[in-house]
C-alpha cells in the first residue's frame, strides 16, 4: 500500500520506517527542510537504536523516500498518517495546531477513497474533530485513530512487536484500511484492539497516565521509607511481586520526563476540569514528579556544602537510555537547579549533548566523556540509567574526584562496589552506604545493592 507519514520525528521515522520494512511504499513528510534533506542524504536527525540501518536498507529497496511537498506525498498515498507533535499548550492542554495544519493540508490535496489515520497522541474528541473537517470536504474520506505505544530506546522492537494494536475507527471501511496495512503484524499474532475514537484516545492517555501514577506512587513512598530507614529497593520487590501489581514502572528514582507522560498527564487534568470533573488523583502525579526532583538536588547540596564552588559531575541528561530525547528530562532540570546554586556542573551523555547545549547554553559545562566530567568534582549524579554508567570502575573514579559522594539518582548502581571504593553512596529511598561499609540503619536487606 502507498502510505504518507506526515511528521519524520521520533514517532514519525520509526512507524514510517517499519511500515516500509511491512512491505508498504511509504513517503516521510516534514515541513523542517533540513530534516528532510538530511534525511534525503541518509543522515538520521534523532538517535534511536537500529534506526539509522533500517532507514539505509529501506531507502535502498527504494521502500522509503522524504519529501517536504505534502500534497504530491498525499495525491500518490492511499493512506496518510499524522505524527506530527502535539505539545503542551500554556494552559494545560495540548497544542493541536501543528495536527490541525497538517490535517487541513491534507484535505485540501486529498480525493475521495484516502484515509487519514491519526498516529499523534491527542485529547479524546480531536478524532471527532478531524472526522468533521473531513465531511466538510467535497471528497469522501475516513478518519481513524491509531495511537502509538513505543517507547524511545526500544521503539522499533515495539513498533514490530506490539503489546496491543488500538484501531479507533468510526467506520468499517476505516477498520479494513487499518486492517489491510497491519496484517503481516495480524499474521504474526499480535493483538488488535477495535474500539470507537475517544476510546483509542483515552486507552493512549490513561495507560501514559497509569505509568506516571505508578512512577509517583513509589517516588512519594521512597521518601517515607527514607524517613522510616526502610529500603525502596526491597519495599518495590515487596509490593510488586503480587501478580495483581506487577513490578513495572516501581522503580524509585528523580521521576519520569520525556515528550509524553508530563503533557499527557497535564492534558487529562485539563480535560477533566474542563467537564467539571474533579482529578483528585491525576493532580497529584506531576506535583510529586516536581518535588522529587527538587528533594533529591536539596540532598545534593547539603552534601556538598560548606566547601568552595561545589563542583558536580552530571552523568546523564536524557530523560532515560538510549535516546538522544531531552524533552522534560529531570536530569536537565536538576543541572539548571544546581547551576542556579551556584555550582559548576559539568555533564556527559552519550548522546545527549547536543540537545542540551541548544537547551542550557553556557549555564553548564559539557565534558568529552565521563572522566572529563567527573575529574576534581566534589559528588556525581547518575541522572540517566545509560550502562556506561553502571559499568564504571569505581576505584579509577574515586581517584579522579575531589569528593566521595555518588548519588545515584536512578537507583541502577551497585551500593556495594561504590563503597568498596572509598566512596558515600546515596540513592532514592535507600540507607546511605559510608565508604567501605555495609547499609547503615538497615538489618536483614533483602536486595543487596
Ligand atoms: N516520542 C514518543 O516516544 C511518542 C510515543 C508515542 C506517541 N507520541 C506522540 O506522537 C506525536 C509525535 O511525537 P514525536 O515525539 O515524534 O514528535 P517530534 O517533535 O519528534 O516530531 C514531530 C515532527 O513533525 C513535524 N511537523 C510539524 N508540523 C508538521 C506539518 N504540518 N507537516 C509536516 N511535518 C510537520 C516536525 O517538524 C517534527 O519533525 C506526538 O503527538 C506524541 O505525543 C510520541
Amino acid at each position: 500500500m502507498n502510505i504518507a507519514v506526515i511528521g519524520c520525528g521520533y514517532v514519525g521515522l520509526v512507524s514510517g520506517t517499519c511500515l516500509a520494512a511491512l512491505g508498504h511504499q511509504v513517503t516521510g513528510v516534514d515541513v523542517d527542510t533540513k530534516r528532510v534533506a538530511a534525511l534525503q542524504a541518509g543522515k538520521v536527525p534523532i538517535y534511536e537504536p537500529g534506526l539509522s540501518e533500517m532507514i539505509l536498507q529501506q531507502t535502498a529497496a527504494r521502500r522509503l523516500g522524504f519529501t517536504t511537498d505534502l500534497p504530491a506525498a498525499v495525491r500518490d498515498s492511499q493512506v496518510i498518517f499524522v505524527a506530527v507533535g502535539t505539545p503542551p499548550s500554556p494552559n494545560g492542554g495540548y497544542d493541536l495546531s501543528m495536527l490541525f495544519g497538517a490535517v487541513e493540508n491534507i484535505i485540501q490535496s486529498a480525493e475521495s477513497g484516502k484515509t487519514i489515520v491519526i498516529k499523534s497522541t491527542v485529547p479524546p474528541g480531536t478524532g471527532e474533530k478531524v472526522a468533521q473537517l473531513a465531511a466538510k470536504s467535497a471528497h469522501r474520506l475516513e478518519v481513524v485513530n491509531n495511537p502509538e505505544f513505543l517507547r524511545e530506546g526500544t521503539a522499533i522492537h515495539d513498533f514490530m512487536n506490539p503489546d496491543r494494536i488500538v484501531f479507533g475507527a468510526g467506520t468499517a471501511e476505516g477498520l479494513a484500511v487499518l486492517r489491510e496495512i497491519y496484517q503481516p503484524l495480524i499474521d504474526k499474532g499480535f493483538h488488535i484492539l477495535s474500539m470507537g475514537r475517544a476510546s483509542a484516545e483515552l486507552s493512549k492517555f490513561g495507560a501514559n497516565a497509569m505509568l506516571a501514577m505508578r512512577i509517583s506512587f513509589i517516588n512519594e513512598l521512597s521518601r517515607l521509607a527514607s524517613a522510616v530507614g526502610a529500603d525502596i529497593e526491597s519495599v518495590r520487590m515487596g509490593i510488586g511481586s503480587d501478580p495483581r501489581i506487577g513490578p513495572a514502572f516501581l522503580k524509585a528514582g528523580i521521576g519520569y520526563g520525556g515528550s509524553c507522560f508530563p503533557k499527557d498527564v497535564a492534558a487529562l487534568v485539563h480535560q477533566m476540569e474542563s467537564l467539571d470533573i474533579e482529578p483528585h488523583l491525576l493532580s497529584g502525579i506531576e506535583k510529586a514528579n516536581q518535588q522529587q526532583r527538587q528533594h533529591f538536588v536539596t540532598r545534593v547540596l547539603d552534601a556538598v556544602a560548606g566547601g568552595g564552588k561545589p563542583v558536580i559531575a552530571l552523568w546523564g541528561l536524557a530523560f532515560k537510555p538510549d535516546t538522544d530525547d531531552i524533552r522534560e528530562s529531570p536530569a536537565v532540570d536538576i543541572a539548571r537547579m544546581l547551576a542556579k546554586a551556584g555550582c559548576t556542573v559539568r555533564a556527559f551523555d552519550p548522546e545527549a549533548m547536543e540537545n542540551t547545549r541548544r537547551v542550557l547554553g553556557d549555564a553548564i559545562v559539557y565534558a568529552t566523556d565521563v572522566h572529563a566530567a567527573t575529574t576534581g568534582a566534589d559528588a556525581v549524579i547518575v541522572a540517566t540509567d545509560w550502562s556506561v554508567f553502571i559499568t564504571q570502575n569505581w576505584h579509577g573514579i574515586k581517584q579522579i574526584m575531589r569528593g566521595t559522594h555518588i548519588f545515584d539518582g536512578r537507583n541502577c548502581l551497585a551500593s556495594g562496589k561504590v563503597s568498596a571504593a572509598g566512596l558515600h553512596y546515596h540513592a532514592v529511598g535507600r540507607p546511605p552506604v559510608k565508604p567501605g561499609g555495609g547499609r547503615e540503619g538497615t538489618v536483614g536487606v533483602v536486595v543487596a545493592g
